[in-house]
C-alpha cells in the first residue's frame, strides 16, 4: 500500500459554499438517480455504513431505512443541520482527514468525490476506516463529466478575470487513474466503469449553475454575478437545450466498488 505525501496533500482546496434549499430545489436528482450505488452497495441490517459526503442525508436516511447503523460526514454546517433534522448522525469531518479506524462494513459515496482534490488523502482515510475486507462503493463525476459546462465556466471566467482557482475545480478522473489510486491505497478493485447519464434538469441551467457552481460565481458581486450566468447559459443553450426549451446536464458517472486488502 502506498502512503500519501507532502505533495498529496498540497493542492489548495476550493471551499463551495451550499445552500439548502437550493440543493433541495436543484439538487434532487443526486437521490433520484442512485438506484445502481444503492444495490451495489448492498447494505445488510445491522452493518456499521459511513456516508462520505451525507449533504442533506437523504442518502444517508434510505441507508438507515435498510437497518444500517449509519454515520454521514460532510463539510456542510447548513447541511449538515438539515440531515440532524432527520434524527440523522452525522458529523462534520474533511473527507481529506477521516478520523476513524477499522470501524466500518462500508464506505458509501455519492456525487462527493469530485471536490475532493486529494483522493490519495481520501482514499488513505477510507481504508483506515474499514475493516478488513469493507468495501468502498460509489460514485462521482468521472473523466469528460460536464464537460460543456467546464468549458463554459473556463471561457466565461477568462473574458472576466476570474480567480483560476475557483474555476471548474473538479476532479473528474479516467478509470485508469482512479482504479490505479484505488490499487496504491490497498484497495482491490471489483468494478469500476465510466456510465454516460444525461440527468434532465427539472429547474433549469440557472438552478445548476447556482447549485453546483457557486465556488465559481461567489466571487463576483450582484448584479455582475447575474450577467455571468446568463454568459454561461447563452454559451450551453445551443448543446444543452433542446427545442423546447429542456435542459440536460452532460454528467458521465464514475461507479466503482472496491474492497479493502484483509
Ligand atoms: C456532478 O454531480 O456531476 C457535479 C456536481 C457539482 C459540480 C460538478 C459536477
Amino acid at each position: 500500500m502506498t502512503q500519501p505525501t507532502a505533495r498529496d496533500a498540497a493542492l489548495p482546496t476550493p471551499v463551495q459554499r451550499w445552500s439548502a434549499s437550493d440543493y433541495a430545489k436543484n439538487g434532487r436528482f443526486v437521490q433520484e438517480f442512485a438506484g445502481p450505488i444503492f444495490r451495489l452497495l448492498g447494505a445488510k441490517p445491522g452493518e456499521r455504513i459511513l456516508d462520505l459526503g451525507c449533504g442533506d442525508g437523504a442518502l444517508t436516511a434510505e441507508i438507515k431505512a435498510l437497518g444500517a447503523d449509519v454515520v454521514g460526514v460532510d463539510l456542510s454546517d447548513e447541511l449538515l443541520a438539515v440531515a440532524r433534522m432527520k434524527g440523522l448522525n452525522v458529523r462534520k469531518v474533511d473527507g481529506h482527514a477521516l478520523d476513524f479506524v477499522s470501524e466500518f462494513d462500508a464506505v458509501f459515496t455519492n456525487a462527493a468525490l469530485h471536490w475532493m482534490r486529494k483522493p490519495k488523502l481520501v482514499i488513505a482515510g477510507v481504508a483506515r476506516a474499514l475493516r478488513p475486507r469493507g468495501r468502498f462503493v460509489g460514485e462521482f463525476g468521472g473523466h469528460g463529466n460536464v464537460a460543456a459546462i467546464a468549458t463554459a465556466i473556463r471561457a466565461v471566467g477568462a473574458l472576466r478575470g476570474s480567480d483560476p482557482a475557483a474555476t471548474a475545480p473538479w476532479f473528474f478522473p479516467t478509470t485508469e487513474e482512479y482504479g490505479r489510486l484505488l490499487a496504491e491505497g490497498g484497495f482491490t478493485v471489483k468494478e469500476i466503469a465510466l456510465v454516460p447519464r444525461p440527468t434532465p434538469l427539472k429547474t433549469g441551467m440557472e438552478g445548476w449553475l447556482r447549485t453546483f457552481g457557486r465556488s465559481f460565481f461567489d466571487q463576483f458581486p450582484e448584479p455582475e454575478r447575474s450577467e455571468v450566468v446568463g454568459e454561461v447559459i447563452e454559451l450551453l443553450r445551443p448543446s444543452l437545450s433542446d427545442t423546447r426549451g429542456q435542459w440536460t446536464a452532460d454528467h458521465i458517472r464514475l461507479r466503482f466498488f472496491a474492497e479493502r486488502a484483509a
